[in-house]
């Protein structure tokens, strides 16, 4: 196994540092296959996938249901395993989970019985950090995702977007190299997705995290991405692949350029085949 980099030393032994001090956080996948099998059946979800996800980047995918986007997912954060290929984080095999990829899925997966602060705090409790720590990486969270006068408030006590915004917090608080989203906002309503996607680009440009996001509705991942992913199913497999040519600012007045325009014309004509 190779040694660690100084940017994982760094971010192992001082988790609570500025965190333009992160480095890294590149995605490669390599002949990735998944086929699921019972003793009557075989079904092949993920034909050969190779997908590079640069340090820094944010990719997003998008296709048809069951075309393998979750699967690929979850095999990238170590949920799951793959029939055949390779998944390289920063050149080291995942093998399982870990802490330097953070997961955030559309289920509001906040633990009820704690509070906004104690969610985002768990991961760093159960990595051992002292109390002091973790209560300024806490705050510097809350305050990343304007939750600050909710810290002491219980998830009942929260809106969808609330919730989702602590989910996002709770996985930057293992201090990730990669964020791993899984529709993240797929169930919030019209607005609240807007001010969640103008939260998370924010949030990425600060945290200097890779993303690797899934989505169902183009617009978002235009909004969103570097590059977009367009799998297809039968069996699960890259189709095309944009590069979003597109003002690093994406601010709201983005949506109305005609190259916004027509690139979700382009990626709605793909995914209607
Ligand atoms: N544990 C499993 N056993 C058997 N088949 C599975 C399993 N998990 C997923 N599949 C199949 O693999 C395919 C891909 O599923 P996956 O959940 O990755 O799709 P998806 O692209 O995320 O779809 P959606 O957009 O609906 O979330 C589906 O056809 C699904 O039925
Ligand atoms: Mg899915």
């Amino acid at each position: 196994m190779p040694p660690a980099g100084p940017a994982r030393t760094a971010a192992g032994t001082d988790p609570g540092r500025d965190a333009g001090a992160k480095q890294a956080g590149e995605i490669a996948v390599t002949g990735l296959t998944k086929v699921y099998e019972t003793k009557k059946s075989r079904f092949e979800a993920l034909a050969p996938i190779d997908l590079t996800v640069g340090a820094n980047a944010f990719v997003t995918i998008v296709g048809p249901s069951g075309c393998g986007k979750s699967t690929l997912l979850r095999i990238v954060a170590g949920l799951d395993e793959p029939t055949d290929g390779s998944v390289l984080l920063d050149g080291e095999e995942v093998v399982g989970p870990g802490a330097e990829r953070g997961m955030v899925f559309q289920g509001y997966t906040l633990f009820p019985w704690l509070t906004v602060r104690e969610n985002i705090e768990y991961g760093p409790k159960l990595k051992g950090v002292s109390t002091l720590e973790r209560r300024a990486i806490s705050s510097h969270y809350l305050k990343v995702i304007k939750l600050e006068s909710f810290a002491n408030a219980y998830p009942k006590q929260l809106s969808g977007g609330m919730k989702q915004r602590v989910a996002i917090a709770r996985a930057l608080a293992n201090r990730p190299k990669v964020l791993l989203m899984d529709e993240p906002f797929g169930a919030l309503d019209a607005q609240t997705k807007l001010e969640m996607q103008e939260l998370l680009l924010e949030v990425w440009e600060k945290e200097k995290t890779t993303v690797l996001f899934i989505t169902h509705d183009i617009e978002e991942a235009v909004f969103l991405s570097q590059r977009i992913v367009v799998m297809g199913a039968h069996p699960g497999r890259i189709l095309k692949t944009f590069d979003v040519a597109l003002p690093a600012r994406r601010t709201p007045e983005v949506r109305e350029l005609p190259g916004f325009l027509a690139l979700k014309r382009e990626l709605g004509a793909l995914l209607k085949h």
